[in-house]
């Protein structure tokens, strides 16, 4: 009986305790491993300062028009209305150039200076020029473009690097004055917007053979 009793308390410190300290512990392991981190100072800031640059430049892009160039339009009986579900998606890729007096309006010699149909597309002395994908696709759009790449447009006039004759219908002088940290803003919000693959055509030059004899 004795024997039996003293059996009991041995194996029970030497089996159960360990057995229940291994439990508690791998149970604290896993516990540590799968909690969420809380939030520490410096990440909340980050996230404060990113919902902060989204709203802005949320209201930059709206202050500024761009969706009244850069999204395509819905055409209704009092005119053309922007399309939510393309939001800054661009001239439509697979739209048909529309019928205009080319070569007339690129020689100036057209009544207007320039036209237009749903400010997709500008037609004047520069050429064609389509309003680009401002989405976040990465293939069409601006995803895999750097916050840089984006701010030097502004600053830099880059893609008008062919010469300093060709004009924009966008008006980037104004768009200039935006400071570093407004065009910083504006590139993070656009990022954010609903990505549309669209793949806008390159600026047509006036010198292009597409516009020899056309419509004249
Ligand atoms: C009046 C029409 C118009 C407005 C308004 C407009 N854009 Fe544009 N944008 C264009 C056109 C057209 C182009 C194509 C290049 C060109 O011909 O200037 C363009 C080009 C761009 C480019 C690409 C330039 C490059 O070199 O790839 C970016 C980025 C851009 N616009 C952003 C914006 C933003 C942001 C706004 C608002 C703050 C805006 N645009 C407002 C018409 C417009």
């Amino acid at each position: 009986m004795g024997k039996s009793k003293s059996f009991s308390i041995l194996s029970f410190s030497l089996v159960i305790i360990p057995l229940m300290l291994t439990v508690v512990l791998i149970g604290c392991g896993s516990k540590a491993e799968f909690e969420p981190k809380p939030p520490t100072k410096a990440d909340d800031q980050e996230e404060v300062y990113r919902k902060y640059n989204v709203e802005r430049g949320r209201r930059l892009v709206e202050l500024g028009g761009c969706s009244q160039c850069h999204t395509p339009k819905i055409k209704t009986a009092l005119g053309y209305k922007p399309d939510k579900d393309l939001f800054l998606s661009g001239y439509p890729s697979d739209e048909p150039l529309p019928d205009l007096p080319y070569a007339e309006i690129i020689a100036g010699e057209a009544e207007n200076k320039f036209y237009t149909t749903d400010a997709t597309i500008w037609v004047g002395r520069w050429g064609v020029s389509f309003a680009p994908n401002l989405t976040p696709d990465p293939e069409t759009g601006i995803g895999n473009l750097t916050e840089e790449d984006f701010i030097e447009i502004f600053r830099g006039n880059k893609h008008f690097a062919e010469g300093a004759e060709v004009v924009s219908p966008m008006p980037v002088n104004v768009y200039s004055q935006l400071s570093f940290f407004e065009l910083r803003s504006i590139f993070i919000y656009l990022q954010t917007i609903e990505p549309i693959p669209n793949d806008v055509p390159a600026r047509i030059p006036p010198e292009s053979d597409l516009f020899e004899g056309k419509d004249t």
